[in-house]
């Protein structure tokens, strides 16, 4: 069992609390009105973090911050701003003072999008990172976390995949955004910068926070699986596309290991304590992030209606270009030496998930 002596017990390691370090305890979070950005802001604030959002607002709105202040009672600092912008993000950095760490979220991710949109997603996923990387050093940061993906094993020769697992050619521009900045942080470390290092890659973050204040916000139609089933469940969709029960799988969908996204956020606090606390022994420490259970397209929805109570229409559709078989995490790394795991049972977070969709149609957001 790992406890850390904060004020909540979080799945972090044998820790003092970070406020006995004379040092900032200010973070900046790029992308922090995102998804997993809102939900790793409320858990940092829970462990006693300042937060500063930098967000763009290309992919998602300024309540956030409110309902992440319903949810934890303290409003994070928000500066609307472009991470590709270098003179407003120094900007920012000079207004806030001393900074421990960054989680650098923002980003572009959908898939289809960049394969149509290949520069919009060299340009800004990767001047951003170089931009906030470059503030790290100048402003004498003590931790970098970057938002990483599974995407960067492609489509693995074998599942569990553990971070040794070899880096395959990207399936698409955004999966090679990842890949190369991946590689631009190696190289930047590797001149000697003050800071160090943890790359955190996401399996399929899902889910929503259990009070319904904060949730995942797609635009448009929903490229993601679990977000589709919610709107299906709500009517805004006639039914839901399984892309493929052909593929070489138990019911012949495709296996992912989806990971609750208030687990993924735990991760982040975890990682932060690690590199602020000096505690990182590697420049870069690479971490998987799932639940290291495999999880068929079939059984998420059957699993869904189950916790939920409603129906969920499908059809059997031909397979989605790009998409692999089978791809589940091997969480070992990240259970060992970063002290975290993930806790929270699928049927909860498909019901989060509903719940959030349910008080989206009470605000007629959708
Ligand atoms: C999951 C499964 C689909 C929608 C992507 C990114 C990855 C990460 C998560 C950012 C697949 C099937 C989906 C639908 C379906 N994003 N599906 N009907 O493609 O595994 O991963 O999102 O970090 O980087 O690549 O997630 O949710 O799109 O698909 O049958 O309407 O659900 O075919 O098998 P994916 P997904």
């Amino acid at each position: 069992m790992f406890l850390c002596f904060r004020k909540k017990a979080y799945l972090c390691s044998i820790e003092t609390p970070y406020n006995n370090y004379n040092m900032a305890n200010k973070i900046v979070l790029t992308g922090g009105c995102g998804f997993i950005g809102s939900h790793t802001c409320v858990e940092l604030q829970n462990a006693g973090y300042d937060v500063v959002i930098f967000d763009n607002l290309s992919n998602s709105e300024a309540s956030v911050v409110d309902g992440i202040e319903r949810i934890t009672g303290k409003r994070p600092a928000f500066y609307q701003i472009d991470c590709t912008n270098k003179g407003d993000v120094y900007q920012a950095f000079q207004k806030e003072g001393p900074i421990a760490g960054v989680i650098h979220f923002a980003a572009s991710k959908a898939v289809g999008e960049s394969v149509q949109k290949p520069l919009l997603y060299y340009r800004n996923n990767l001047s951003s990172l170089m931009n906030m990387m470059e503030a790290a050093e100048d402003f004498h940061l003590k931790g970098f976390v970057f938002s990483s993906s599974c995407t960067v094993y492609g489509e693995p020769d074998q599942s569990p995949v553990d971070e040794n697992a070899p880096i395959k050619p990207a399936t698409s521009p955004y999966g090679n955004t990842k890949q190369i900045a991946e590689e631009i942080i190696k190289d930047y470390l590797h001149t000697g910068v003050g800071f160090n290092a943890i790359i955190l890659r996401y399996f399929n973050p899902i889910g929503a926070h259990p009070t319904a204040e904060i949730g995942e916000l797609p635009r448009g139609v929903p490229q993601n699986l679990l977000p589709y089933v919610c709107q299906t469940a709500m009517g805004i969709r006639k039914e839901l596309n399984v892309f493929g029960n052909d593929y070489n799988t138990p019911d012949g969908s495709c296996i992912r290991d989806y990971i609750d996204v208030t687990d993924l956020a735990k991760a982040h606090v975890c990682a932060l304590d690690r590199m602020v606390q000096g505690k990182s022994e590697e420049k870069i420490e690479y971490y998987n992030l799932g639940t290291g259970n495999g999880v068929s397209v079939l059984e998420l929805v059957n699993t869904f209606m189950e916790a939920t109570g409603v129906n969920v229409p499908y059809v059997i559709k031909g397979r989605r270009e790009g998409d692999i078989e089978k791809i589940w995490g091997n969480p070992g790394r990240a259970n060992t030496v970063l002290g975290w795991k993930a806790q929270v049972p699928l049927k909860e977070t498909l019901a989060n998930a509903w719940r959030w969709q349910t008080r989206l149609r009470e605000k007629g957001v959708m």
